[in-house]
């Protein structure tokens, strides 16, 4: 076959995996520009996140063996498959091709997106459904901020709102309150109206009280299960823990007897948890993996645009130092998301 050289590059940049391990597996590569099918939309990417789910499933480290072959099943067994070799699960962008039949979005749309674990984000152009979890883009927000957005709050919106049904007035104790997950959950508690308890370290105290965190516990210093050192807000009505510091067998004791545990990390014993909570006794021990809707982070559009929610943001990195990004998400201190900015290509359209 010949090649006509027509001088437009119709090959993109995508940071591509395929073998699990370290952050090193990842490389940037060329691989050529995605076409939209019937009902797709193409994304030229601006900016994307390197996650906590990213991180994790570029080593394949699961915290359970229960999870093992769900997650082998997705990602492949032995190597990731080739339609999960970009990972990303994230994104901000500009619609630049519709596939045929598509007529919500329009080229020149700004949106943002999350792929969750179809992936793929990580380049310099994705496909999306038209009707996947794409929405506008927040006016006040960059590309980079906008990118930042859904992981954290698809996540917490799951597990606050719609597993454990916050009300007004709950007290709420969140383990991990810097993470991308943490820093979304503050703000969501606080909208609807909770009293919120926010564990991190010294160093992040600051930034969880301008989040609305009404008490902080340094967890370098003080067991936040302790019940000594709880003062006024035991019994919990919710705990969420979303670092896998606070397991239920743990937890329990600072819980309200009808409290929530919400386990965003899962393991085995959370699983067996779960089972014996829905048999035995008020208290609720949950987990799962969220459900996101486009409405839900529709939602957190508008919130965005009425600037009752902000974006977090631990450091913007080129696209090409993803690896760097990688390193940092794998040491579990990142605050909030760590954001990967996508220049123009030369030459590109
Ligand atoms: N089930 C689901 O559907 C779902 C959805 C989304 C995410 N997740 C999972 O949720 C987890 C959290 O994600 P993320 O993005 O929020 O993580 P992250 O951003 O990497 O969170 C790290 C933060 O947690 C803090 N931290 C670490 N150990 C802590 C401890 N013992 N107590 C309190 N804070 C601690 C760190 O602060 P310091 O530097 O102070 O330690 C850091 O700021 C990931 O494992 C992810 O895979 C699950």
């Amino acid at each position: 076959m010949m090649l006509l050289h027509t001088g437009v590059n119709t090959h993109m940049r995508a940071a591509a995996f395929h073998a699990y391990g370290p952050p090193q597996v990842l490389s940037i590569t060329e691989v050529p520009d995605p076409t939209p099918k019937p009902g797709e939309i193409r994304i030229r990417v601006h900016a994307s996140t390197v996650s906590a789910a990213d991180s994790r499933l570029r080593a394949l480290r699961v915290d359970s063996k229960v999870f093992w072959l769900p997650i082998r099943i997705i990602m492949g067994f032995r190597k990731p498959r080739k339609n999960r070799q970009i990972l990303g699960t994230e994104l901000a962008g500009v619609i630049d091709q519709l596939g045929p039949g598509v007529t919500q979005w329009s080229v020149g749309d700004e949106v943002m997106a999350s792929t969750g674990l179809r992936l793929g984000a990580n380049a310099d152009y994705t496909i999306m459904k038209h009707d996947a979890i794409v929405v506008r883009k927040p006016k006040n927000l960059s590309f980079e901020q906008a990118a930042s957005i859904p992981f954290g709050a698809l996540g917490s919106m799951f597990f606050l709102y719609k597993k454990a049904n916050l009300k007004p007035g709950q007290r709420v104790l969140i383990v991990g309150a810097s993470g991308a997950l943490g820093c979304a959950a503050i703000q969501l508690a606080k909208l609807r109206g909770a009293h919120v308890t926010a564990v991190c370290s010294a160093k992040n105290a600051e930034l969880v009280t301008q989040l609305g965190a009404d008490r902080v516990i340094d967890y370098t210093t003080n067991n936040p299960l302790d019940t000594g050192t709880l003062l006024d807000e035991i019994p919990y009505d919710i705990i969420y823990d979303t670092v896998g510091a606070a397991p239920f067998g743990a937890a329990r004791r600072v819980l309200a007897k009808d409290g929530k545990h919400l386990a965003a990390v899962a393991d085995a014993w959370g699983m067996l948890w779960q089972l014996r909570t829905m048999l035995i006794g008020s208290q609720r021990a949950i987990g799962g993996v969220d459900s996101e809707t486009q409405e839900s982070l529709d939602e957190i559009r508008a919130l965005i645009e009425d600037e009752r929610y902000i974006p977090v943001i631990d450091r913007v990195l080129p696209f090409d130092q993803i690896v760097e990004g990688h390193e940092i998400a794998d040491s579990g201190r990142k605050v909030g998301s760590l954001v990967l900015s996508h220049p123009m290509e030369p030459g590109r359209p």
